[in-house]
């Protein structure tokens, strides 16, 4: 038989998601094994992973735990509805997720990703002035550069143009505030950029235009993952949380990304100390073994539905694998992984993991790095007249080097699985800093 690696016609069927197909085809980079900080390739080349896959194997990879029990739920039931039926795992994790969760944001949905998570939150976001009385309240406000997942609602609030422009009209009635990223005052900051937290005021400026009794929520990434980690500037968060209690707007935080201890806290509302109204998440849920979201949503607004006849449906939304037993086992062995310190770890390295980005300053081509808990954005200038270009010869001479890195236009993100230690830390920066000195 002749190897994939090798047979281009065996890797044609498979449209490949986020991925220049042809490209990759024409010569692939492939894994096929996994273990703590590592993957290997198919003829066994160790790769270390600093993305923690797709920014979700928080707890490293081939977890036993995880696995057996995955194992055995699938052997003592593979499935159960989850419409008018419950299984007790469903309602285990829910407990679990509200543990670590905000003060006050104490209910879950289950979804299966992070996109349908942000289309729940947006749907339970308009579903909640309807009840409450407010039915004009329909504008959903996102924010340039934003990512929220692929859906008609993520890409709708989303703010990243090949995202948005091939789709058509997408949803009616949504507005974008402005960007945070600003290099001119913020570059090489460490820690949270000290400036920009008036950009928050530009929810004043579309409540001025639309009325606050058009606007149902505001939804926007605590820390911007997929458009090259942007972070939030000191108090803005904050000021963004003010204005939309001062007008009766819902907050999304989307912390697909943040969530499950990238930051060092549980999700960066607390990490930052700003409570949402709503938190999506998925990824490091189950820490990327079996598909899984959820949005954790306040108490009022699960109360506001919970009035009507009994035996009324009180949300008319959900998956038929919503809450998958599967799934569930795979979160809550994920959740226990969790509880044993791993989100303090993760901590203890920051400053380690700091200092390690920005000794990148002054490397070829390097124009900013931004860095918090374990997550980096190590952005490039463009090559003249081939945006991306310079990105995606760092991802492929990465890959080549024995590094797992993501990038997103010219810029290199980071996220490595929680797990890792000071060694892996120099490792991955040696090795990046010999592959930027490459790039032309
Ligand atoms: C902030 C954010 N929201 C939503 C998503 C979409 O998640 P999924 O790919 O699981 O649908 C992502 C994925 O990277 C994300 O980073």
């Amino acid at each position: 038989m002749s190897s994939p690696k090798t047979d281009r016609a065996a890797l044609e069927a498979f449209w490949m998601p986020f991925t220049a197909n042809r490209q990759f085809k024409a010569a692939p980079r492939l894994l096929s094994r996994a273990q703590g900080m590592h993957y290997w390739t198919p003829d066994g080349r160790k790769v270390i992973d600093g993305a923690a896959g797709l920014w979700c194997v928080n707890a490293g990879h081939g977890r036993r735990e995880i696995t057996e029990a995955v194992a055995a739920q699938i052997a003592e039931m593979d499935y159960a509805p989850p419409f008018q039926m419950g299984h007790p795992l469903a309602f285990e994790l829910a407990n679990a997720l509200i543990e670590i969760a905000p003060k006050g944001i104490d209910h879950v949905f289950f979804t299966n990703s992070g996109s349908e998570s942000v289309d729940t939150a947006l749907k339970i976001a308009l579903a909640w002035h309807r009840v409450r009385g407010e039915a004009s309240r329909t504008r959903l406000i996102g924010r340039e550069r934003g990512y929220h997942g692929v859906g008609f609602g993520g890409i709708s609030v989303g703010g990243m143009v090949n995202n948005r422009k091939y789709f058509g009209s997408l949803l009616p009635g949504v507005d974008h505030l402005r960007h945070t990223h600003d290099p001119e005052r913020n570059a090489y900051s460490r820690g949270l950029p000290a400036h920009g937290a008036e950009l928050a005021d530009d929810l004043e400026r579309l409540v001025a235009l639309h009325d606050a009794s058009t606007i149902a929520a505001v939804i926007v990434e605590p820390i911007a993952g997929s458009t090259g980690v942007l972070l939030p500037p000191k108090g803005y968060l904050q000021r963004l949380r003010e204005l939309c209690t001062k007008h009766g707007i819902l907050l999304i935080f989307d912390e697909v990304i943040t969530g499950f201890g990238r930051t060092g806290s549980a999700f960066a509302a607390q990490e930052f100390g700003v409570v949402p109204d709503l938190i999506t998440c998925a990824k490091g849920l189950t820490n990327g073994a079996i598909p899984m979201g959820a949005v954790l949503v306040r108490r009022e607004i699960y109360d506001a539905f919970m009035s009507g006849p009994e035996q009324s449906i009180e949300l008319f939304h959900g998956y038929t694998y919503s809450a998958h037993p599967v799934a569930c086992a795979a979160g809550l062995a994920t959740q226990r992984i969790y509880r044993q310190g791993l989100f303090e770890h993760a901590r203890s390295l920051a400053p380690c993991w700091s200092d390690a980005v920005h000794a990148l300053k002054g490397r070829p081509h390097v124009v900013d790095l931004r860095a918090y808990g374990l997550v980096a954005g190590i952005e490039l200038e463009p090559r003249a007249g081939a945006p991306g270009a310079r990105g995606y010869e760092a991802l492929v001479r990465a890959f080549e080097s024995g590094l797992l890195i993501r990038t997103t236009g010219d810029t290199i993100a980071l996220s490595p699985p929680l797990i890792l230690e000071r060694a892996d830390v120099d490792q991955i920066f040696e090795t990046l800093a010999a592959v930027i000195d490459r790039i032309a």
